[in-house]
């Protein structure tokens, strides 16, 4: 086992001396008992046990700051997700094939989220599951097979989207289809470079799809671009993009599993900063605050046939308890007003950042929108080099001194920051407080 060249932070065993007698076991354990696909976290794996609000603790009673967590948006343990899973499974937990409130009242709940003609839903437990549908539905409606990505693009892991998931790495084939282009870098580029470059390489996509006889059926886009480096800005870039494939006979599906439920801001969806309806939304990750569940949310006409002709039911998706797990999220999300001081707190976070760029040559830019912050690191900042070396340090120094965050980005360089919703500016000044302290002595 070494360290993953195609996975940044992941645990490197050559590197780790500091592991308990404890861990050492359980870490061997780990190795003869799981498939060798498993990669731990920083150089110093953490052993947890006990999650409370934006806090973590060790099994030493260590607490870490939780910046990296975007799965329990409405904290860690949340005591009413906990409370509505736990009465759920006392009373029943079957699937969608029997008529349950909690079902539909949900997927009422979460279309009054979305406008107006994205208002139907399919349940799934993964956002990998849900995207594999995406392409499913996208395949079928359009009868084309060419999807279009982005370069470092993650997306999932079932055969299908891992076929459109370029930053699995070389030995995972992309699909023959599949044409990827350059994320809009808009601190290497202007915004309007960016821009132009970004729409220009989806146009010469489906030139090149369409040469090879190919016929598009979507671009699929992460709408904050958070495996490529975390790309926010320009506003309104998405709404062009999606204009392009549409014009081609495809559909704009937009993966809002890390975007999505308020993570971008105000709104409730990363597309809606780009004021564009997709064809198609896919969502997980922080749907029911940890518990598996997933969804594809659709225009009807879209569904409409692959609904009747193509088979599809998931025997746990949508379940009566991840309904009401995720009941209990939504709720919360709007019930604590969490949306109103996503981007305050956000904010604050890249305002932090921002000055300590004033102390750290090595702050190169600071960006991302809602709470998603971008920090990319650089030697120079004339030649822009990436300090890919000095983030992974950052990264585990940062994890010693008791705040958890990791990196991002197609050179590796952009340090990744996405607290649960609940953060509030207090956890943001002891980030940016500790950061101080490792820029200082990195
Ligand atoms: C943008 C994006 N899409 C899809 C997925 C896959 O979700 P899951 O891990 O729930 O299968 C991820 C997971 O990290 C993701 O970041």
């Amino acid at each position: 086992m070494c360290a993953d060249k195609n996975m940044l932070n992941s645990f490197d065993p050559e590197k780790s001396n500091s592991l308990s007698d404890e861990d050492q076991t359980l870490l061997k354990k780990r190795q003869q008992l799981l498939s060798p696909s498993y990669r731990l976290f920083y150089d110093n794996p953490l052993h947890l046990v006990k999650g409370e609000g934006v806090w973590l603790y060790d099994n030493q009673g260590n607490r870490y700051l939780d910046t990296y967590n975007n799965v329990v948006s409405v904290g860690h343990a949340n005591p009413k997700v906990v409370e509505a899973i736990a009465s759920q499974a006392a009373q029943l937990n079957t699937h969608t094939r029997y008529l349950h409130h909690g079902i539909v009242d949900y997927a009422e709940k979460l279309l009054a989220t979305f406008p107006s003609p994205l208002s139907q839903v399919l349940f799934t437990c993964t956002g990998s599951e849900a995207n594999d549908v995406a392409l499913r539905v996208a395949r079928f409606h359009t009868k084309g097979t060419g999807i279009i990505v982005t370069k470092l693009a993650y997306h999932g892991v079932t055969a299908a989207v891992s076929e459109v998931s370029p930053s699995l790495g070389e030995s995972v084939p992309l699909h023959h289809g599949v044409r990827t282009v350059n994320a809009p870098d808009v601190y290497r580029n202007t915004p309007q470079q960016a821009e132009e470059q970004f729409l220009s390489e989806i146009k010469a996509a489906i030139k090149d799809m369409r040469r090879h006889g190919i016929k598009p059926a979507a671009l699929l886009v992460d709408t904050l671009f958070t495996s490529d480096g975390i790309y926010s800005h320009p506003v309104g870039i998405l709404a062009k993009a999606a204009e392009l494939i549409q014009e081609a006979g495809g559909l704009f599906i937009a993966d809002e599993v890390q975007a999505g439920f308020g993570r971008s801001g105000e709104q409730m969806w990363g597309f809606q900063r780009h004021n564009l309806v997709p064809d198609i939304v896919t969502m997980g990750k922080p749907m029911a605050n940890g518990h598996p569940v997933a969804a594809v949310v659709a225009k009807p006409e879209i569904l409409e046939a692959f609904g009747k002709e193509s088979r599809y039911f998931n025997t746990f998706g949508g379940n009566p308890v991840s309904c009401a797990a995720a009941m209990a999220t939504l709720e919360y999300i709007e019930s604590e007003n969490l949306l109103s001081r996503v981007s305050a707190v956000g904010e604050r976070m890249r305002q932090g950042f921002n000055s300590l760029a004033q102390d750290f040559e090595l702050i190169g830019d600071v960006r991302g929108a809602g709470s998603f912050v971008g920090v990319e690191l650089v030697l120079d900042r004339e030649q822009k080099t990436p300090a890919k070396a000095e983030t992974g340090r950052f990264v585990n120094m940062m994890r010693e001194q008791g705040v958890l965050l990791s990196a991002t980005g197609t050179l590796g360089n952009v340090l990744k920051i996405r607290p649960p919703l609940v953060f509030e500016e207090e956890h943001v000044d002891i980030l940016i407080d500790k950061a101080r302290q490792v820029f200082s002595s990195l």
